[in-house]
């Protein structure tokens, strides 16, 4: 099937399938194929496809408000705000649309906590391997040559570093007296699903408190219950200053959102930042509905157990192997990384009836739906696993 369109600008290397119809984890295409969507529209569908309670508070959503603007009180912002600082134990929150979005936000609040500390030219900190958005300053952050060519001059005031390595950080906080945030993702999901190590998320949050810098974690890929706490750096016990989010908060519904704690909370003030069409009744309803859902589905359960599963699966037959390099993640956030650029099997997943992602170059992603029941689970593995046997053979 080729369905190359010329009026679209041509910024994706799409496949040739187009779907129709979702349900659960399955997904079926124009020609009435059924696929098993392992990739949930990259960590969008937290709740799967056709969720009822989402069709449902959505569809009496849209008959009754979609927009009115933040001219005016949107009260279900109250209500969805009081909910997400309830689960992270922050302040407050400000919503947006997107992941670079939140992001761009994010990195509003570093200058400005900057200049609050003295400093005319205010630097944050970023990582090798980071991903935060297609935006000039996000791309920025970003620290892929592919993401940032032709689009220079960058933003400045970025100061890159090795991922765990806290020594680095320190040796960076000396060079530059001018720092006034740390930025990662708690897992990078782009970079190819690398955590931030337990350890090392608690020393810089050590740094930053005694260095009074912000520190802020994109959890847009990762957070909203994917590795099965609500937010990935629960597993480290600790609190950021800044927690960007978006993706799965809203199931599929656009929606962006960064939530501050601290002095973080205290940086806008009326006239400093605001989006048009941020906090819509819609999106909020979307995401209250998949927060409750998470909760009443008992999916951050879900996701750890079926999580395990798939990493067991995958380490009794991939660990090892001639060409596996590593197989790393936390419960529905799983990368297997392979010696060879392996894009190529995402086609031959298609072939099978598989939905997954390979990102950079090398990495095997998996980001299923948290509602995946354990047959499904197992299913993914059964599918997947020959095609990377296959493709490991052909590497020899
Ligand atoms: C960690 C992270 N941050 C930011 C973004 C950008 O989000 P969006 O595509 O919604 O702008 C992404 C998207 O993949 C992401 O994975």
């Amino acid at each position: 099937m080729s369905m190359l369109s010329p009026q679209l600008m041509p910024t994706y290397a799409r496949l040739p399938v187009a779907f129709v119809r979702g349900e659960g984890s399955w997904m079926w295409d124009v020609e009435g194929r059924k696929y098993l969507d392992a990739l949930s529209g990259i960590a969008v569908n937290t709740l799967g496809h056709g969720h009822p309670k989402l069709v449902e508070g959505l569809r009496e959503q849209v008959g009754q408000l979609i927009h009115t603007s933040n001219l005016y009180e949107v009260p279900l912002q109250a209500e969805l705000a009081d909910r997400l600082i309830a689960l992270c134990g922050m302040r407050n929150v400000f919503f947006c649309n997107s992941g670079l979005e939140a992001n761009e936000a994010a990195l509003k609040m570093a200058r400005k906590h900057g200049h609050h500390l003295g400093h005319d030219r205010p630097k944050t900190i970023v990582f090798e391997g980071a991903f935060h958005g297609r935006s000039i300053a996000t791309l920025s952050a970003t620290s892929s040559a592919k993401v940032q060519k032709g689009f220079g001059p960058l933003v400045e005031g970025f100061v890159r570093v090795p991922l765990n390595d806290l020594q680095a950080i320190e040796v960076a906080l000396q060079a530059h007296p001018d720092v006034s945030a740390v930025f990662l993702e708690s897992i990078q999901g782009e970079g190819g699903i690398r955590p931030a190590d337990l350890d090392f998320l608690r020393g810089l949050r050590a740094l930053c408190s005694a260095h009074n810098i912000l520190l802020m974690l994109d959890e847009v890929q990762c957070g909203i219950g994917r590795t099965g706490r609500w937010f990935a750096h629960q597993w480290a016990e600790i609190k950021p200053d800044v927690m960007p989010l978006a993706k799965g908060l809203g199931s599929g519904v656009p929606i962006g959102a960064v939530v501050a704690d601290g002095a973080a909370a205290q940086l806008f003030e009326a006239g400093n930042h605001g989006t048009t069409f941020g906090g819509n009744p819609l999106a909020m309803r979307a995401a209250l509905i998949t927060l409750s859902a998470i909760e009443d589905d008992k999916l951050l359960e879900n996701a750890t157990a079926r999580g395990q599963e798939i990493r067991n699966a995958l380490d009794e037959s991939l660990a090892g192997q001639p060409g596996v390099l590593e197989i790393r993640g936390r419960g529905l956030m799983i990368g297997i990384e392979l010696r060879d650029p392996c894009g190529e099997l995402v086609r031959r997943a298609l072939d099978v009836g598989l939905l997954i992602n390979v990102t950079s170059d090398r990495v095997v992603r998996l980001l299923p739906a948290l509602t995946i029941s354990k047959a499904e689970a197992d299913e993914v593995t059964r599918r997947l696993l020959p095609l990377i046997h296959d493709f490991l053979r052909g590497q020899r």
